[in-house]
């Protein structure tokens, strides 16, 4: 018998007769295969969350070009080409994954204020649908370099609109004039009028990202605002735009809740840019994958000192940086329902440096060694920022779908750590 009430639709993480499954699996059976620590994702969770926005976005021309960087597994990538969704990246290797996992050119656009020209000219040889060109500097190579192949560079410059969104945290605003993003408010209709006139650039259309983790639609309205004034502006100087791209930022509920609701988002905005007549680009990372993922880790040990409880599992800061770097709140739970005295403890890793810990005075119920716990919503810059610090083997990563598991990643060797290195 179900000990949670069933939802109207199947969660895609949820305690059932007392143990988690992803979707129709339960996770234990994920951990007798494949181990742990282990990154587990649901492809209907990713799906319902690109198709809720997909539709929120309907009355009006889009694109969804998904954040790469937030999780740029091939099958992660593969599920979302299959909805149709286009990819924002920002790296030769990124375009390589995109690419591979079948998403076409023509809806891949290249952020990032350090694109070397060896990147320029892949994604201009592949035919992207934009650069989202961040600095004249950049602006003038990419034109230099699109004459030099005979083409021409289809370009959006990225502007710095000098909004301070409020995220959780300072590394991710990126809408302020004292960041390194994006070309100053102030000097953007003037870089628009030279880029007008290179012959290696197409102008195309205007972008802007102020953020991640932005819980409200009112900065977005700002930032909207901000770029469709521009491009009136354009237009009367003869430059016409296809396109906004409003960026990335859309900000998920670490604790249960609903967050940014993509209704909520479609109902301003579309509005907006349907006066504008410009086509719509979003590049979502965090909103469609987020909560598609859980990290499950093994209780190795229970050490009590210093007025602390702390439980040392077998993932640390290198499978899972958020909480160390971004001061990230990550739910933590038992797999297995023990209903077993609560206390305060610190969820910590193997890994020696004091920030090495995946929650910090977190009331939960105190788990015994050998245990298994799942750290909620992890789906985004959780594997993508991992490393091999202390020499650990990066976790293996698994795409559920309903009754179905496979793997997505095999966990790293041993040999793997030293795989590129030449002084064996
Ligand atoms: N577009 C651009 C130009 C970006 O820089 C980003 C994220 C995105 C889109 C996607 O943002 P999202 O929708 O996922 O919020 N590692 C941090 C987040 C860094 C975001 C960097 N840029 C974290 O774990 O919170």
């Amino acid at each position: 018998m179900e000990t949670v009430s069933a939802p109207a639709r199947l969660e895609a993480f949820a305690h059932r007769d007392g143990l988690l499954h992803c979707e129709r699996v339960p996770v234990t059976d994920l951990v007798a295969r494949w181990g742990t620590p282990l990154y587990v994702y649901s492809a209907g969770a990713i799906r319902e969350r690109f198709a809720e926005l997909d539709e929120a976005l309907a009355p009006v021309p889009h694109m969804i070009a998904y954040s790469v960087k937030a999780n740029g597994n091939l099958s992660v990538l593969r599920t979302l080409a299959a909805m149709g969704a286009g990819a924002d990246i920002v790296s030769g290797g990124e375009l390589h994954r995109a690419m591979l996992a079948g998403i076409p050119p023509e809806r891949i656009v290249f952020s990032g204020v350090g694109k070397t020209i060896h990147e320029l000219a892949a994604a201009l040889q592949a035919g992207i649908y934009a650069f989202n060109v961040e600095s004249e500097g950049e602006l003038c190579a990419l034109s230099d370099l699109a004459c030099t192949m005979g083409m021409r560079a289809p370009v959006a410059l990225r502007v710095n609109p000098g909004i301070d969104s409020p995220t959780p945290h300072a590394y991710t605003r990126t809408g302020h004039a004292a960041t390194k993003f994006g070309i100053p408010a102030e000097r953007a209709r003037d870089l628009y009028c030279i880029a007008a006139k290179l012959p290696g650039i197409r102008v195309r259309g205007v972008d802007v990202h102020i953020g991640s983790q932005i819980l409200s639609v009112e900065p977005y309205l700002r930032a909207l605002e901000h770029v469709t004034d521009l491009a009136l502006d354009l237009r009367r100087e003869g430059i016409e735009l296809e396109y906004v791209d409003l960026g990335g930022g859309l900000g998920i509920s670490y604790e249960g809740g609903e967050g940014l609701s993509a209704r909520d988002f479609a109902e301003q905005i579309v509005p907006r840019v349907q006066e504008s007549g410009l086509r719509l680009l979003v590049e979502p990372g965090r909103y469609i994958v987020g909560a598609a993922g859980v990290l499950l880790t093994r209780v190795l040990y229970i050490k009590e000192g210093g007025g602390k409880r702390f439980v040392i599992t077998d993932a640390g800061m290198n499978d899972l940086l958020r909480p160390s770097h971004y001061a990230g709140w990550h739910a933590v739970e038992p797999v297995v329902a023990s209903g077993r005295a609560r206390g305060q403890v610190d969820v910590v890793g193997p890994i020696c440096e004091t920030g090495d810990f995946l929650a910090l005075d977190r009331d939960m119920e105190i788990p015994r060694p050998g245990e298994l716990l799942a750290i909620h919503t992890v789906g985004a810059y959780g594997f993508s920022m991992s490393s091999q610090y202390n020499q650990r083997p990066r976790p293996a990563e698994v795409m559920v779908d309903g009754d179905t598991a496979t793997l997505a990643r095999r966990r790293e060797t041993l040999d793997d750590l030293v795989a590129a290195e030449t002084g064996i």
